[in-house]
């Protein structure tokens, strides 16, 4: 294939896909709000979607929100479908990164993807799916790293506060990091709080699909990784947590087998030793294990049939006490929220040989911010997006899919985050 030019050369810095939706409306505001701090307010963005008026209507409101009645009349709108690739390809050619929000990724994700790294922009999402993630990563990945395109996947919540947390962790430790366990809690105020529905969606037919996946991950053919020190064990399925003070469950998000890739990277990429990692949720307190265990058996049940999975879609507050709704959190719901993580790693000080005996030292490390889906997820992905554009010599040395840990490992992420909002600190 002939190579493509990555240009910062285009109209555009940045163009958010998908702004319409109810993600991409917070992401869109986000950049309206940095694109002030860049020297010079020279970020040229514009926002895409497949529905003027719908752009329309969320410009409006980011004016109204932010107090900037120019964002009505001076940022461009490109209307683009993913059915019409034509319109991808129009997109893409006038990007240099494209702030992808379409979800669910698995039903709209790759024509996208496609289209830029055959019209060479970069590509960042906010996906949680690791189907799709993992599906990417095999099929684009070396035509990426011959375009010089980065495509980087799982930039919101889910899964930059996992992966640059262990990256952040490992870099903290003195000596040779071996495990990490992350645990963690999401905290709501007096309104309570929600996800919105496209979440929830993307979350059934990940379940429904779960075969898929394991029959793509065999196609990888990859080794196990070598593990240094002991092996990492499996907490159970539901139990106390000491490092949180609440009953626990595993988490089902996308953030274990995210980090996992970024560990092969390192490895492989930069002969590190591995970190193992677990990755755990707090549930709280007695009722709310009866609610989540009531809610979790239901979802088994029905997912796995297509009418099940229509009821599930159809009423998803029913099923869920609320957890998911059509209508997502309102802002004051969202101001109330907040979220953490505490990262609990282990390893050996610089004074141990890691190939001999137990780990000697441990390490916690905390992350924080506010709410996920819609405050965290926004500022993680815009930070991304933006130390992508300033630091381009610190990614990796070719184009490809990476994940936040192996793009982002070298760069100053976590100090744009750090100031963003999104908290690191060892505690
Ligand atoms: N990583 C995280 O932590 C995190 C956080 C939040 C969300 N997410 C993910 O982000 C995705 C979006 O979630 P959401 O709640 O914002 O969903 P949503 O409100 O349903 O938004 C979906 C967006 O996709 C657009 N779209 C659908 N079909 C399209 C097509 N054929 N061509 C062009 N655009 C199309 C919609 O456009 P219209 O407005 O025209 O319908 C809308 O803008 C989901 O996959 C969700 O899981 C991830």
């Amino acid at each position: 294939m002939a190579r493509v030019e990555v240009s910062t050369n285009r109209p555009y810095h940045l163009v958010i896909f998908g702004a319409s939706g109810f993600t991409g409306q917070f992401v869109a505001e986000e950049v309206a709000r940095t694109a002030s701090e860049v020297p010079g307010g020279s970020l040229k963005w514009a926002v895409a979607g497949r529905s003027r008026q719908k752009l329309e209507k969320v410009l409006e409101q980011a004016a109204g929100v932010l107090s900037k009645p120019e964002l009505r009349t001076e940022v461009d709108i490109l209307v683009a479908d993913v059915g019409e690739p034509d319109s991808l390809a129009a997109m893409c050619k006038q990007a240099v990164i494209v702030l992808n929000c379409v979800g669910p990724y698995r039903f709209y994700g790759e024509p996208v993807v496609k289209a830029c790294v055959e019209n060479g922009a970069h590509h960042i999402d906010i996906c949680g799916e690791p189907q799709f993630l993992e599906g990417m990563q095999f099929k684009y990945n070396s035509q990426a790293a011959d375009s010089g395109v980065y495509v980087i996947g799982s930039c919101g919540f889910d899964s930059i506060p996992a992966d640059m947390g262990v990256v952040f962790t490992r870099d903290q430790f003195m000596g040779t990091l071996t495990t990490v366990e992350s645990f963690l809690t999401v905290s709501t105020g007096p309104d309570g709080g929600c996800i919105h529905d496209g979440t929830w969606q993307s979350a059934i037919y990940g379940f429904a699909d779960g075969q898929k996946l394991l029959s793509l991950r065999r196609k990888f053919n990859h080794k196990p990784l070598p593990t240094v020190g002991s092996k990492l064990k499996r907490r159970g399925m539901l139990f106390f947590s000491n490092e949180i003070q609440q009953y626990t469950v595993p988490f089902m998000g996308s953030d274990p087998s995210v980090v996992k890739r970024s560990q092969r990277f390192m490895v492989e990429e930069h002969q590190a030793s591995q970190v193992q990692y677990g990755a755990y949720a707090g549930v709280g307190g007695v009722v709310s294990v009866a609610k989540l265990i009531f809610a979790g058996m239901m979802f088994w049940l029905l997912v796995k049939f297509s009418f099940g999975r229509n009821l599930l879609i159809k009423y998803p507050e029913l099923f869920t006490f609320g957890t998911f709704s059509k209508a997502g959190p309102s802002r004051k719901q969202m101001d109330g929220t907040s979220f953490q993580f505490t990262f609990c790693g282990e390893g050996y000080s610089e004074d141990q040989d890691p190939s001999k005996g137990n780990p000697n030292g441990k390490i916690r490390v905390l992350v924080q911010g506010p709410e996920p889906g819609y405050v965290a997820t926004p500022i993680a992905m815009v930070q991304a997006a933006l130390t992508m554009l300033n630091e381009p010599s610190s990614l990796p040395k070719k184009g490809g899919v990476y994940t936040p840990g192996a793009a982002f490992a070298k760069t100053t992420l976590i100090d744009r985050l750090n100031k963003h909002g999104i908290q690191f600190s060892v505690m």
